[in-house]
C-alpha cells in the first residue's frame, strides 16, 4: 500500500507534537506501507517574517508571495521546517530523504495569479523518483516548493501539493494532519463521512472557508484522480496516525461515490 501523508505547519511547530507524529509516521512505515509525506509550514513562515518587520498578507486563504517572500519559503519551509521534519522521522527509524517539488520535476507548476506573485498552481508531477524512493525504502519528505518551466520557485498551497504528488505517485490513501478534528458543519458538528457533492456544498454555502476550502478542493480532486481514500483527523490526538492505519473512523472521510 502507498499512503501520502500530509502534515500540517502547526503541527510541527512544537517539538514533542513533530516527535509524536514521527514514531507513529515511522512505525507505519515500518509494518510495510509505502509512505510519503507533504508538510505546510504556514505558521513557521509567518513568525519568520514577522521577525523581519514583513506582514504576511493572503488571498482567498493563499499567501501573496514577493521575492523576499519566496527566499523566505525556501530558507523556512525547504530549509527548517524539512530538515526538522527528517530528522525527527529519522530518529524514530525512518530512511528519510528531504526533497522539494522541485527535484526531478515532483512537482512543476505555472504561476496561479499574478496578484498572488510567486504562488504557484502545480500542473504536472513526474513521481519517479518517489517511486525509486519508496520502492528501495526510503521515505521522501516533501516541502511544498515547486519549480516553474523557467527556473522559477513556486510557494505552493501544501494541500495542493500533496494531491497533486498522490495522484502522480497513485497513492491508495490520502491523510491531512491538521489542526480540528476533522470537517465541522455549521453547528461545529464533526462530519464522519462526505462525497465530492458535500464538499462542494460546505464551500459553496460559506461553512468550510479559509484552509478547510482549501483541503476539501484538493481532496475533492484527490479522490476524483483515483485516490480510494482521504481522512481529514486531527494530528494531536492520541495515536492518530497508528489509529488511521488500523483502521478506526477517526476525523472526516471524503470518498468518490454516493456511499
Ligand atoms: N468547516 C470547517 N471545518 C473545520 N475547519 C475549518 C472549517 N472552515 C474553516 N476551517 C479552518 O481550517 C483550518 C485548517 O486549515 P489550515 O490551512 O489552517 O491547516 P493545515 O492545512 O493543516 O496547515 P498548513 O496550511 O500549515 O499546511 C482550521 O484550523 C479551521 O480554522
Ligand atoms: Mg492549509
Amino acid at each position: 500500500m502507498r499512503a501520502l501523508i500530509k502534515i500540517g505547519g502547526s503541527l510541527l511547530d512544537d517539538p514533542a507534537s513533530r516527535h509524536d507524529l514521527a514514531r507513529q509516521i515511522a512505525a507505519v512505515a515500518a509494518s510495510g506501507v509505502q509512505v510519503a509525506v507533504v508538510h505546510g509550514g504556514g505558521k513557521q513562515m509567518t513568525r519568520f517574517l514577522e521577525e523581519r518587520g514583513i506582514k504576511s498578507t493572503f488571498v482567498r486563504g493563499l499567501r501573496v508571495t514577493t521575492r523576499e517572500t519566496i527566499d523566505a519559503v525556501l530558507k523556512v519551509l525547504a530549509g527548517s521546517v524539512n530538515t526538522q521534519l527528517a530528522a525527527a522521522l529519522g530518529s524514530a527509524g525512518a530512511r528519510t530523504v528531504g526533497l522539494t517539488g522541485i527535484d526531478s520535476g515532483v512537482a512543476v507548476a505555472e504561476q496561479l495569479d499574478p496578484e498572488l506573485g510567486f504562488v504557484g498552481r502545480v500542473i504536472s508531477s513526474d513521481a519517479s523518483l518517489l517511486s525509486t524512493l519508496t520502492g528501495a525504502g526510503y521515505m521522501p519528505v516533501i516541502a511544498c516548493v515547486a519549480g516553474g518551466a523557467n527556473g522559477e520557485v513556486f510557494n505552493v498551497n501544501g494541500d495542493s501539493m500533496a494531491v497533486a504528488v498522490a495522484s502522480a505517485w497513485k497513492a491508495d490513501r490520502l491523510v491531512f494532519l491538521t489542526d480540528v478534528l476533522g470537517v465541522l458543519d455549521a453547528s461545529k458538528t464533526i462530519l464522519p463521512l462526505l462525497t465530492i457533492e458535500d464538499c462542494r456544498r460546505l464551500i459553496a454555502e460559506g461553512i468550510a472557508t479559509g484552509g478547510m476550502q482549501a483541503k476539501l478542493d484538493a481532496a475533492t480532486s484527490a479522490v476524483s484522480n483515483g485516490v480510494a481514500e482521504v481522512r481529514i483527523v486531527r494530528g494531536s490526538d492520541a495515536r492518530i496516525v497508528s489509529r488511521v492505519f488500523a483502521g478506526e473512523g477517526a476525523g472526516s472521510r471524503i470518498v468518490g461515490g454516493a456511499n
